[in-house]
C-alpha cells in the first residue's frame, strides 16, 4: 500500500530545531547513509548548531568595501541545494495524492544538478525517475544520476541546448504514467527558495555589517534560487535584486543565445517561474573568467596568499565552490562596485554545489589554457577579481524593460501551452504572493499527512 513519504514541512526546512528532537538527532546521525530517507530532514542551509553554512568572503579577494556572503549549498543531501525545490514539488504532489510513489514515474528535464537532486529525492521518496539531459555535460552529473538508480534519457548539445531538454520532457509526458518534474515551471521552487532559502540569507547576515542586505545576486537556471529577494525584499525594503547571465548567453539582456561553459545557469529562456518584476539588474558575467577564477581558488593558494588572503579562508574556499559559485561571487563584486556600497553593507549570494563536480572543467581549462605558471594565475587573480569593472549591467526598473522581459517570456511559454491570460495575471505582484500564501498551506498539510498510508 502506497504511503506519503515523511519528509519536513516548508518551515522545517528554514528552522530545523523546530523538528522533533529525537527525528532532527536521527536524521544528523544518517548523513554519512546517502540512501536513509531520514536524509529529507537534512535538506536545510543550517548545520548542527543552527548556523546558515556560509562564507564572509576576505576583501583581499574581493577587492570591494562591502561584505560578500557567499551562503554555501554544497552540503546539502546529494551535493547541491537544488534537492530542495525537487522534495518540495514531490511532497506537494504526495500531499494532494496527485504523484503517489510507485504510481508515476518522474521526468527531471535538467543541465545537472537538478537532475541529480531529483533522482536522489526519487530514491529517498520511492519514485522511479528517468533525467532527461544533454549529452555533454561534466561526467561527474551523470555519474551520481546512475549512482541514485535513476535513468538517463540524453539530448544532444551542452547548458544552452537545455531547451532540447524541455521539448523532450513534453513529449515523453503524453504517456500520462510521467509526470515532468519542471523547474522551469513549477511553483514549489518559487515557495522553497522564496521561504527556506529567503529567510536563510536573512539569519546568514546576523552580526555582519549592518545585519542587513543591500544587494542579492543570483544566476538564475530555473530562476527558484532568485525568488529568495521576494522574501528579503520584506525585511530590507532597500534591497536591490541581480540575476547574472553568461555574457555569451545574455537571454535576458538582449534575447543572445550562445553556448556558455557555466553549468546550471544561462537556459535560453525566461523561466516561468522568474518573477520579473521584482528584478532590478541583470548582469553579464564571462563563462571563462568564472572558469578562471575557480582555477584560482582551487590552485592559487600561493597567489592568494602574496595578496594578503589568510590561510583559513584559501583553506574555508577550497572545494567549496562550482562554476556558477564563481559566476555568482564575480556577480556580487561588480554590484558592490557598481552600488558604491560600504565596509557596513551586505551583498549575498549562493554556490549552489561544491567543486566535488567540477574536476573535467578544470582539466579541459588546462588543455585549452596552455601556460598555467604562477604569473598567470597572478595576473588572472588582479583582473578577474581585483579589477573587476562594472561593465554590462543592464538597470530593468523601468515599466519599458518589465514590458520586454514579460514579451520574452510570452514566447518562450506560449509555446507550451500556457495561456496568456496566466501569463499576464504574473505582470501584478498579487500573482506571486497568493503562490507564496500556499506554503502555509503545505506546511499544515505536510505535518498532517506525513508517513500515512493511503487508501
Ligand atoms: C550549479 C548551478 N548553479 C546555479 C543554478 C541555478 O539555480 P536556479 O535554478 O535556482 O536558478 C543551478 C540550477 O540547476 C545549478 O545547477
Amino acid at each position: 500500500m502506497a504511503q506519503i513519504p515523511y519528509g519536513p514541512t516548508y518551515d522545517e526546512m528554514l528552522h530545523p530545531d523546530r523538528i522533533e528532537k529525537d527525528v532532527r538527532e536521527a536524521a544528523l546521525n544518517v548523513r554519512e547513509h546517502e540512501g536513509d530517507p531520514l536524509n529529507l530532514f537534512n535538506i536545510t542551509w543550517k548545520d548542527e548548531a543552527g548556523r546558515v553554512r556560509k562564507i564572509v568572503l576576505p576583501k583581499a579577494l574581493t577587492g570591494v568595501d562591502a561584505n560578500i556572503v557567499v551562503m554555501l549549498g554544497k552540503d546539502f543531501p546529494s551535493g547541491s541545494h537544488k534537492v530542495g525545490p525537487a522534495y518540495a514539488t514531490l511532497m506537494e504532489g504526495c500531499v494532494d495524492e496527485t504523484l503517489i510513489p510507485g504510481e508515476r514515474t518522474i521526468l527531471g528535464p535538467s543541465t545537472g544538478n537538478f537532475g541529480i537532486g531529483v533522482s536522489y529525492i526519487c530514491q529517498l521518496m520511492g519514485y522511479e525517475a528517468v533525467v532527461i539531459m544533454p549529452d555533454n555535460m561534466s561526467r561527474e552529473r551523470y555519474a551520481r544520476i546512475k549512482r541514485y538508480g535513476a535513468k538517463l534519457d540524453l539530448t544532444p548539445g551542452t547548458e544552452s541546448d537545455v531547451i532540447l531538454t524541455l521539448e523532450r520532457t513534453h513529449e515523453l509526458t503524453k504517456d500520462p504514467r510521467n509526470f515532468a518534474l519542471a523547474q522551469f515551471e513549477l511553483f514549489p521552487n518559487y515557495r522553497f527558495h522564496r521561504h527556506v532559502t529567503g529567510g536563510s540569507a536573512v539569519e546568514a547576515v546576523e552580526g555582519i555589517g549592518n545585519g542587513r542586505i543591500a544587494c542579492f545576486v543570483s544566476a538564475p537556471g530555473s530562476a527558484g534560487t532568485l525568488a529568495a529577494a521576494d522574501h528579503i525584499r520584506t525585511v530590507f525594503p532597500e534591497l536591490k535584486t541581480v540575476a547574472l547571465e553568461p555574457y555569451e548567453c545574455s537571454t535576458l539582456t538582449d534575447g543572445g543565445r550562445g553556448q556558455h561553459r557555466i553549468e546550471g545557469i544561462g537556459d535560453k529562456m525566461c523561466t516561468l517561474i522568474h518573477n520579473v518584476l521584482t528584478t532590478d539588474y541583470i548582469t553579464l558575467i564571462k563563462d571563462d573568467e568564472s572558469v578562471k577564477a575557480l582555477k584560482i581558488i582551487q590552485d592559487g593558494a600561493s597567489i592568494m596568499k602574496a595578496q594578503g588572503v589568510s590561510d583559513e579562508a584559501i583553506e574555508a574556499m577550497k572545494d567549496t565552490f562550482g562554476v556558477s559559485g564563481l559566476c555568482n561571487i564575480l556577480g556580487a563584486i561588480k554590484m558592490a562596485k557598481y552600488l558604491h556600497l560600504g565596509e557596513h553593507e551586505n551583498v549575498v549570494t549562493m554556490a549552489t554545489d561544491g567543486f566535488d563536480r567540477y574536476d573535467s572543467v578544470l582539466e579541459e581549462l588546462e588543455k585549452r589554457e596552455l601556460e598555467l605558471e604562477e604569473h598567470v594565475l597572478s595576473r588572472w587573480f588582479k583582473d578577474i577579481f581585483l579589477e573587476a569593472d562594472t561593465r554590462h549591467i543592464k538597470d530593468v526598473r523601468s515599466k519599458d524593460e518589465k514590458e520586454r522581459l514579460f514579451l520574452q517570456k510570452e514566447r518562450d511559454w506560449l509555446k507550451f501551452g500556457y495561456k496568456k491570460s496566466f501569463l499576464d495575471a504574473m505582470k501584478s505582484q498579487s500573482f506571486w504572493e497568493a503562490e507564496y500564501e500556499k506554503v502555509a498551506e503545505y506546511n499544515e498539510k505536510i505535518k498532517q499527512k506525513r508517513g500515512t498510508k493511503l487508501p
